[in-house]
């Protein structure tokens, strides 16, 4: 059957986060609230379709990693009466969907419960597309290398599958700044989803990433601040072009703090560095390194994904994240959350949590913690 979907779609975990960004963004661009979402799992929000919303959100939106317009759903759970209802369904679409669209491909994700392999699934959406489109007068041709459009298959938390087009043409977690990465790079999506639960306010909040490795964060946050557009070097204006954010970054780690400064000159993101333990970021000159930048903050906010990896030996694990806490405690009011993956870090920080949520980037599967003074 026809559906007519906006689908914002992220990591699991991630729907508060991908929301109220959304509501944020639309506000600003267009003067009004989105409607309510429906939650489809916990990585994806669906929307009536809104073409202003989806440009907005196509250009703006960094939590998430696709927007797609969802066309047909289809609760069958074999080839042949998905081909069938995907036929019909693409024969007698009214919409102008195809327009300017002479090829595309097709892609298949979260399909597990579907009684067929992954390639039979994309052979038969296709076909079914191409038959169904034809039907209508119009001619696409499949280009798995450079199509016009790219197509998504998925099933939902309904199990029906959605077929829909993927406007983001792909994942867009990588914006196009980041050349040079540390050992371990948080994904760019997931550096936003930390500002944003941790409630960033660009307004008040001096931001601080004492182990910022290839500045991911807090590039992340200066753009958010600004509204800049997602992908790298693109024309859309910013939404807040005056915000002034104050971010601050250090790691003791001289290479992977020259490959931030380059990411960040790349982004265009206004990030002071600083070269040195996190011991040397203490208060006063976080609040002197603010005025050099001529903002005066009200409150201070750490945003943090310290060392997690296996080959983090325990007792050197339990000093880090014993150190990391005693300097949060040592900034008196600042908030805090982290993103870590080791069983050592909640124990070690030595504070109790206010919000603690699963949160995974890439192989890290861990958590984020959020901590209020
Ligand atoms: C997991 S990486 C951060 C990755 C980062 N979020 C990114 O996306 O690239 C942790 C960083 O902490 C730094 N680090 C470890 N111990 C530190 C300390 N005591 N003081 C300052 N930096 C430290 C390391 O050099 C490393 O770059």
């Amino acid at each position: 059957m026809i559906e007519d979907g906006l689908r914002i779609v992220g990591s699991a975990q991630t729907n508060r986060a991908m929301e109220a960004e959304l509501v944020r963004i639309v506000k600003k661009a267009l003067g009004r609230r989105p409607a309510a979402p429906r939650r489809d799992g916990t990585g994806q929000l669906v929307y009536p379709w809104d073409a202003a919303i989806a440009a907005a959100a196509l250009t703006y939106h960094r939590t998430s990693t696709r927007v797609v317009r969802d066309l047909y759903a289809s609760t069958a759970r074999r080839l042949e009466p998905l081909y069938d209802e995907l036929v019909a369904d693409a024969a007698g679409d009214a919409r102008d969907w195809p327009d300017g669209v002479a090829s595309l491909s097709v892609e298949v994700r979260r399909m597990d419960a579907f009684a067929a392999g992954e390639r039979q699934v994309v052979g038969t959406v296709k076909n079914a597309l191409v038959d169904g489109l034809a039907r209508r007068g119009r001619r696409l041709r499949v280009d798995p290398e450079r199509p016009d459009a790219l197509v998504v298959a998925r099933t939902d938390d309904r199990g029906r599958v959605l077929v829909g087009l993927d406007l983001t043409r792909g994942t867009r977690t990588r914006r196009g700044w980041r050349h040079e990465a540390g050992a371990a790079p948080l994904r760019e999506h997931v550096a936003a989803v930390l500002a944003i639960e941790a409630r960033y306010d660009p307004r008040r909040d001096l931001v601080v990433d004492p182990m910022c490795g290839a500045g991911t964060i807090a590039i992340e946050a200066a753009l958010l601040a600004r509204g800049a557009p997602v992908a790298a070097g693109a024309a859309a204006p910013a939404l807040w072009p005056d915000a002034r954010p104050v971010v601050i970054a250090g790691d003791r780690d001289l290479d992977v703090l020259v490959a931030a400064r380059h990411n960040a000159a790349r982004a265009g993101a206004a990030v002071v560095f600083h070269r040195g333990e996190l011991g040397a970021l203490d208060r006063d000159r976080l609040w002197a390194m603010a005025a050099d930048a001529g903002a005066v903050p009200e409150r201070g906010l750490v945003l943090c994904n310290p060392p997690w990896g296996e080959r983090l030996e325990l007792a050197d694990a339990r000093l880090l994240y014993g150190a990391l806490g005693d300097w949060w405690r040592s900034l008196g009011d600042f908030r805090a959350a982290f993103l870590v993956a080791n069983p050592a870090f909640e124990e070690a920080f030595g504070a109790r949590w206010a919000m603690k949520k699963p949160l995974s980037s890439g192989p890290l599967r861990g958590y984020l913690y959020v901590y209020e003074p």
